[in-house]
């Protein structure tokens, strides 16, 4: 019986341990959610940040999954905020149509 409740503990602490914590819910790079505002000025940003080290690239240069990749990159050498960095993807990816 001593078994039994001692696997009934473990078992409520594995539980728990495994419980998600409330996290902060990182900002997701995904299919594009940026309103045309936003998207607008993720234009305005891109043309002032994304040519100052190289040539302006073309969006259709690379496709969607590819510039999430260069987005992650190319913010922070851009100096982007995450909210900044999701415009400047939307754009891009709106861009290519
Ligand atoms: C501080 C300088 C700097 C800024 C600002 C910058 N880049 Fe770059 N970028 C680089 C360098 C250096 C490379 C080449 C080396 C590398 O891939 O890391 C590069 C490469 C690239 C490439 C080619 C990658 C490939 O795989 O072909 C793309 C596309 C690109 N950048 C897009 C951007 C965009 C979009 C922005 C604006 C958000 C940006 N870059 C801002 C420095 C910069």
């Amino acid at each position: 019986m001593k078994k039994v409740i001692a696997v009934a503990l473990f078992t409520s602490v594995l539980l728990a341990s495994c419980t998600p914590k409330a996290s902060k819910a990182t900002s997701a790079i995904g299919p594009a959610t940026s309103t045309a505002e936003q998207i607008a000025q993720g234009k305005t940003i891109f043309e002032n940040s994304c040519g100052r080290c190289h040539k302006l690239p073309d969006p259709t240069s690379h496709n969607s999954v590819q510039w999430v990749g260069i987005m992650n990159a190319m913010a922070p050498k851009a100096k982007l905020t995450d909210e900044q960095h999701q415009w400047v993807y939307d754009y891009i990816v709106s861009a290519k149509k």
